[in-house]
């Protein structure tokens, strides 16, 4: 028995930043966000807002789209570093949310890789027969833990939530494998402290700067691009797929420039590579589930298609999902 995504949904903050309003707030351009980053635009968290909200908002979407109600599910699963607290975490809040009691709700973290992890965790226990409706999210709210005075990390990120509704299915459509890594020692290439959503773009208390996202960028681009070729070429290896035969990845969005070396590395077509980080910036564990709603919503997806998910974050962590549609 395997695991089948049938059916996703995806929700943003009402905040709409365009790279021209950052202009206005710190020395940026828009032309220097778009060249190094592909980024126009993004959605941040306010306050007032809840991001359990609106990853509620997304799952009530896939839900629907699957013809289930949220009493239907067996077990949550949400990537996310962005909870409010320490403890409950995020995926019981969500699940107080939806209504429901009882069922198994647990966060991964893994920063930007939390929605890959999530979607391997999940396979893997369906496939156990642990549970056969699981709810998978991904959603972040990074734009809240950056130092609004560091241009050099304020403004990659975006916030939102993205959802799959997964159900456990024999045959050969589904999530065919999955390779996840992570390497300690690179932690300080990408860290926070901490501290629980607290900096939104409208506080009028900024928090210092010690406790906000700190980023090597330069570094970390140059390992993104190699770890998320490996696991490409791994996962899709190990199921005896050619890269060829791949009809989208659907990568997650944290730069342009990082998604088009990796396409080039692989030997992928412009045509096979799905990109929206232009209007919604780094949205870490987000941004994969966003961004195949987005796909599935354009049809660029079709049945029996060959899906690859792959991303890398802080921890670092990196993996990848190769799913049959
Ligand atoms: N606006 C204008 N100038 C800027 C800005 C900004 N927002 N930010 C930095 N600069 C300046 C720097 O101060 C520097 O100026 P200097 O030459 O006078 O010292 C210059 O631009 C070049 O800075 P670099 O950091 O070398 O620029 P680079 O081309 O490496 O781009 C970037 C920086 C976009 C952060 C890139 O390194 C990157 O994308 N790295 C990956 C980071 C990332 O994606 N992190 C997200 C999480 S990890 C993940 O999701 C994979």
């Amino acid at each position: 028995m395997g695991s089948r995504i049938v059916a996703t949904g995806r929700a943003l903050p009402r905040t709409l930043i365009t790279n021209h309003d950052l202009e206005r707030r710190m020395e940026t351009s828009d032309e220097w966000i778009r060249t190094r980053t592909g980024i126009g635009q993004r959605y941040t968290l306010c306050s007032g807002e809840s991001l359990v909200d609106i990853a509620a908002d997304a799952s009530r979407i896939a839900l629907e789209r699957a013809g289930l109600k949220a009493s239907d599910l067996e077990a949550i699963i949400v990537g996310t570093v962005s909870s409010d607290f320490g403890f409950p975490s995020f995926a019981c809040q969500l699940q107080h949310r939806l209504g429901i009691s009882s069922i198994p709700s647990f966060d991964v973290a893994a920063a930007c890789s939390g929605f890959v992890y999530a979607l391997s965790v999940a396979d893997s226990t369906m496939r156990a027969g642990d549970w056969s409706r699981v709810l998978v999210v991904g959603t972040d709210a990074l734009s809240t833990m950056v130092d609004w005075n560091d241009r050099a990390t304020a403004v990659l990120f975006g916030d939102g939530a993205g959802a799959v509704v997964m159900v456990s299915e024999p045959g050969a459509r589904g999530v065919l494998g999955s390779i996840l890594r992570s390497s300690g020692e690179y932690w300080e290439l990408l860290s926070v402290r901490n501290r629980g959503i607290q900096n939104t773009i409208d506080a009028e208390v900024k928090s210092s700067g010690d406790d906000a996202i700190k980023m090597k960028g330069p570094e970390l681009f140059k390992i993104a691009v190699k770890s998320m070729e490996e696991v490409t070429r791994k996962v899709a290896e190990r199921a005896g797929v050619p890269l060829a035969e791949i009809a989208l990845v659907v990568p997650h969005q944290a730069n342009l420039r990082i998604i088009n070396a990796v396409a080039q590395r692989l030997g992928l077509g412009e045509d096979k590579v799905f990109t929206n980080v232009d209007r919604y910036g780094n949205t870490s564990a987000a941004s994969v589930p966003i961004a195949l709603d987005e796909a599935l919503e354009t049809r660029r997806i079709r049945d029996n298609d060959l899906v690859l998910l792959n991303a890398c974050g802080g921890g670092l962590t990196w993996g990848a999902n190769l799913v049959r549609w």
